[in-house]
């Protein structure tokens, strides 16, 4: 795992090149996205570059990381919401090629075939993280095993709170998620990861530091051999 310190503008053009590089080496690569408001200026580059045609995302396969519980793809409030209204509806992927965790899974053996259709798939070949104020990386929350696979999780009451700035009340931030596992992240070729924002210095001073534990999730990609951390320069 790599710390790189970044202005924030650089950063979304640099990791924004990382996908272009991989698709221009292997036009059929499968990548992993991820939501939240770090990553929406790399999709903007993204639409950019395709726009002007330096990229074309037709035979790209994309996994996103996590789902709302309960949430259909026509609340603006879900994460396929978000990847199609954010992202895809620009670019010129096929959208049947896309896919986001299930909203409506029950157990989480039913979550853990979404592994099983990346790994058809080939694997990711590359993931982009955001990052939780409290270190989780897409909703593997504190304690999270580093075992796990794409499963069930109850939000804690600090995401919950973190995310209620996009809903109208607190009471409607959905409760539980289905999310990609710290395994199945892991499992990806490459990881990138970007750290924006005041409300995430403590957890990079954390990692910083070299803290390595289930406490905190993010910690989990020092052991990713090709992993880097993209952090805002503000945050050192
Ligand atoms: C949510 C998502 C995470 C994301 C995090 C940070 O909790 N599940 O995948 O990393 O938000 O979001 P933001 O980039 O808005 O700080």
């Amino acid at each position: 795992m790599k710390i790189v310190y970044l202005e924030k503008t650089e950063i979304e053009k640099e990791i924004a090149q990382v996908f272009i590089d991989e698709i221009k080496k292997n036009p059929s690569c499968v990548l992993g996205f991820a939501t939240g408001s770090s990553p929406l200026g790399i999709y903007k580059n993204l639409i950019d570059a395709n726009k002007k045609g330096e990229v074309s995302f037709k035979n790209v396969t994309s996994f996103n990381l996590d789902e709302y519980i309960g949430l259909n793809e026509n609340n603006d409030q879900s994460y396929r919401y978000y990847m199609n209204n954010n992202f895809f509806k620009y670019i010129d992927i096929d959208i049947k090629n896309t896919h986001v965790p299930s909203a409506f899974v029950k157990t989480n053996e039913e979550a853990q075939k979404y592994d099983e259709m990346i790994k058809k798939m080939g694997g990711i070949d590359v993931q982009l993280l955001g990052l939780g104020s409290d270190g989780h990386i897409a909703f593997n929350e504190p304690g999270t095993s580093f075992d796990s696979l794409t499963h069930i999780v109850d939000l804690t009451e600090q995401t919950i709170k973190d995310n209620s700035r996009f809903f109208n009340r607190i009471e409607d931030v959905p409760t539980q998620a289905c999310t990609m596992g710290l395994k199945s992240i892991m499992n990806a070729k490459k990881v990138v990861l970007i750290a924006t924002g005041k409300s995430k210095k403590g957890v990079i001073d954390r990692l910083v530091k070299g803290e390595f534990s289930e406490d905190l999730p993010v910690s989990i990609l020092e052991k990713h051999d090709n992993a880097t951390i993209y952090v805002d320069k503000e945050l050192k």
